[in-house]
């Protein structure tokens, strides 16, 4: 049985598009920032166990859940519970997924928006030769103007939603199959720049890797999870729409593993990346969001054809982060087109122009409404992002693994996992018991420490 969206045309272009998935703002932007912001080793420990321990089953569980159903995460789920004879509440799960993936993409786009400019910025050589002061002033100005950040947003929107109407295979496949290697390709020529150039590659290294327990709290443990949960796409059901499209018989854990891996390099290279160039020019790795759009300007304007390598580089974290806003409205689109038996294109727009709405909240947070408080001190781009990632993601994590592992039928599971025999122990046990008790014991004890 194949999917009426269309198929992924092998197990290369499943692994790139999941991988076009992971990668994204998540890695070269978020992650080094809140380990930055969470003191780093100790941190970025928590991380790997979360992607290891967490992360690979809850993706190998989305994958088998898609390709079980072979529809949108609301269908599959609700196909699969029903041929389990499970509870129909259970989706719930799609459900909740979908508002993850608009809460995501509203604030996503906004920061992509800003990467769109400064493929501009760069391009036009505003950076050459900067110092620290010069790049972070520049920062603070451009986010500060409400009419170039809301500018960039809605382009970006507009090409997320144009691709997502275009369908599965045009398009997108040859567009991950070009793009993700060059992306890896520029990240090392700029680990090594930062290794050869920074004079402080080992207190970078040192930072990201010196796991000193001391400094880490419930709440920096429940944003290491969640970080986790959004680097590796988890929790709302996109990589589950992308099993939908999976060919069958290839195997479900070593392509999840595959991935992770991929996703992994490409976070720990962008620190690489950012902390050495962060400690040479004096900045704090606490920063914050900022982080990225001040180091490596100012990383580019130094070095030599920095303006083309700069602009280069900006351009492709914009594509990966296409490919990831792409697989954030997969699911709501695919439903759509299911339910309401409209066209693709339609169902894009549909999906587009609420998203859009919503993340003028977030566009405005650091211009009109950055005095705008929603939960503590957070603004609206904050509050969107904590809540979603902290909370529903790996609330949803919880309900997949569970469902995955315990719900569907036991003929379902081990015909999907045919080709996974030697893991498939290890699996059920992450998944049914390690995953939503680890996950549960992060949310009690962040909750209990307030
Ligand atoms: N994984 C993407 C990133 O790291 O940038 C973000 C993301 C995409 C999160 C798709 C969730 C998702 F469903």
């Amino acid at each position: 049985m194949d999917s009426q969206h269309g198929m992924w045309s092998s197990r290369t272009v499943f692994v790139l598009a999941a991988a076009g998935s992971a990668v994204g703002l998540g890695n070269i932007w978020r992650f080094p920032y809140v380990a930055g912001e969470n003191g780093g080793g100790a941190f970025v420990l928590v991380y790997l166990a979360c992607i290891f321990l967490i992360g690979i089953p809850i993706m190998a569980s989305e994958i088998l859940i898609g390709r079980a159903g072979r529809q949108s995460p609301i269908n599959s789920v609700r196909t699969l519970s029903a041929g389990s004879g499970a509870n129909p509440l259970w989706q719930a799960v799609g459900w909740m997924g979908a508002l993850a993936g608009f809460m995501i993409l509203s604030f996503y786009a906004v920061i992509a928006g800003w990467v769109l400019s400064y493929v501009l910025q760069l391009g036009a050589g505003t950076y050459n030769g900067a110092d620290a002061e010069f790049a972070s002033n520049a920062f603070s100005d451009f986010i500060g103007n409400v009419w170039s950040v809301v500018g960039c947003y809605t382009v970006f929107m507009a090409l997320t939603i144009f691709i997502t109407a275009r369908g599965v295979g045009r398009g997108l496949e040859v567009a991950v199959k070009y793009l993700m290697p060059t992306l890896f390709f520029l990240l090392i020529v700029l680990v090594i720049y930062a290794a050869v150039t920074s004079g402080h590659f080992m207190e970078g290294i040192a930072f990201l890797f010196s796991f000193d327990v001391e400094k880490l709290t419930w709440n920096s443990v429940l944003i290491a999870m969640g970080q986790a949960f959004f680097t590796l796409s988890l929790g709302m059901g996109a990589i589950m729409a992308y099993g939908a499209y999976m060919p069958k018989d290839v195997s479900i854990i070593g392509t999840a593993t595959t991935v992770a891996l991929m996703d992994t390099a490409v976070a720990l290279m962008s620190g690489l990346i950012i902390f050495p160039l962060v400690f040479a020019n004096g900045l704090e790795s606490s920063g914050g969001p900022g982080l990225m759009f001040i180091t490596l300007p100012l990383a580019f304007g130094q070095m030599s054809g920095g303006q083309f390598f700069g602009c280069v580089f900006f351009i492709l974290v914009t594509f990966a982060a296409i490919t990831s806003a792409i697989s954030l409205v997969e699911p709501a689109v695919a439903w759509i087109v299911e339910r309401m038996k409209v066209s693709r294109v339609s169902a894009a727009l549909i999906v587009g122009g609420f998203v859009w709405i919503l993340g003028l909240g977030s566009a405005f947070s650091s211009n009109i409404w950055a005095d705008v408080y929603i939960v503590g001190n957070m603004t609206f781009l904050d509050t969107m992002d904590y809540v979603s990632n902290n909370i529903i993601l790996p609330l949803g994590g919880i309900l997949i693994a569970l469902f995955a592992g315990w719900v569907v039928d036991k003929k379902i599971r081990d015909e999907q996992m045919a080709a996974d025999l030697l893991y498939y122990p290890v699996w059920q046990v992450l998944t049914r018991f390690v995953a939503p008790i680890a996950v549960s014991i992060v949310f009690l004890m962040t909750f209990l420490n307030g």
